[in-house]
């Protein structure tokens, strides 16, 4: 028997190269190893939406997508969708009994996302309760593993207080699942920040055309100090560099290019061109099979149905275990 994964989006947007390089890549390797589940978190990403259900909702279709155009095979890993699943709703209620309000409070990821969102005056209970709901998104379906960047940490802790603490009143039930961080590294945005990001517009997505990428990378940040090609400039912790060591296969070609940044004997846009290259090099399958798949919708709803009717097979086992445990199932 395989060990099951569990990990996943918030559909709120198409998902970027960033995203690729922190999980999407990862996945795909893992999914041949390992019981892979998928979870569509539309419950959470309403949370922070709830204002705008439509965005949601749209978006899930355009993350399965991403999905299938990356590789992720639905006939070995199972993609459903959250809202889907009642027994996600059932078990988040019980979990509710577990954790105090303080320790919702000091989870510093929902603490910046706070902050993002501009809810610190007035904080949606709803939101603030998401760990909650993700620890059963985790749990309903007894992975061992929860692959995830590094922002999820605070997450995965939550989630094992929760099965201490359920196992320790009510019997051993839950499993405790551990992290898997993404061996690869984190890709900056196109204008230097720390994080690629939907919503601080500095993403490539994997979805752009060849042009988008082209107008992209052209503004990319580089070298803030190096003003002429002759200046020698800078190549570690350079945007451009980063990308060109995570997407371009040229190695020789990478090698040169940094070679001759450092010496000052090239301009960044050669270096700019020869990225765009690499990038469209990279994306172009990636866009065939996604254009592919999205030449039959109805398909892409009938993976989704079945993965969810997997996945809800799962959870309603487990809720049933839970409620074993609690001895509230009185019509069993
Ligand atoms: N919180 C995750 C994110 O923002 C999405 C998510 C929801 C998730 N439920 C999950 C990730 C369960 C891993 C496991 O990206």
């Amino acid at each position: 028997m395989k060990q099951r994964i569990l990990t996943g989006d918030r559909p709120t947007g198409p998902l970027h190269l960033g995203h690729y390089l922190g999980s999407l890549k990862q996945r795909v390797e893992l999914q041949h190893t390992y019981d892979e589940f998928l979870i569509i978190a539309d419950v959470q990403a309403l949370t922070d939406n709830f204002a705008n259900p439509q965005k949601v909702a749209n978006n899930i279709t355009e993350v399965a997508l991403d999905y299938l155009a990356v590789g992720i095979d639905p006939a070995i890993t199972t993609i459903f969708i959250q809202s889907q699943i009642p027994e996600i709703a059932e078990l988040t209620i019980f979990y509710m009994n577990l954790v105090n309000l303080g320790r919702l409070e000091q989870n510093p990821t929902v603490k910046t996302e706070l902050r993002q969102k501009g809810f610190e005056k007035e904080i949606p209970v709803g939101f603030l309760v998401y760990p909650i709901s993700q620890a059963a998104d985790i749990t309903a379906f007894m992975p061992h593993v929860v692959p995830v960047g590094e922002d999820q940490l605070p997450m995965i802790e939550q989630t094992r207080d929760i099965v201490r603490k359920f196992n320790s009143l009510y019997g051993d039930t839950l499993i405790e699942p551990k992290e898997l961080l993404s061996q690869y590294p984190r890709l900056p945005g196109i204008d230097g920040q720390e994080k690629m990001s939907k919503s601080l517009g500095n993403a490539i997505f994997l979805s752009d055309s060849q042009d988008v990428v082209r107008e992209k990378v052209m503004r990319m940040y580089t070298d803030p100090n190096r003003i002429h090609p002759t200046d020698a400039g800078k190549v570690e912790g350079n945007p451009v560099f980063i990308y060109h060591d995570a997407f371009n296969t040229n190695t020789e070609e990478v090698a040169d290019l940094k070679a001759r940044y450092l010496q000052g004997t090239v301009g960044d846009v050669e270096v700019k061109e020869k990225l765009i290259t690499a990038l469209n090099h990279f994306l172009d399958p990636i866009r065939a099979r996604r254009a592919e798949h999205a030449q039959d919708m109805p398909a892409i709803m009938r993976m989704l149905r079945e993965g969810t009717e997997r996945a809800r097979a799962v959870a309603h086992d487990t809720l049933s275990r839970v409620k074993d445990a609690m001895h509230i199932n009185y019509f069993k």
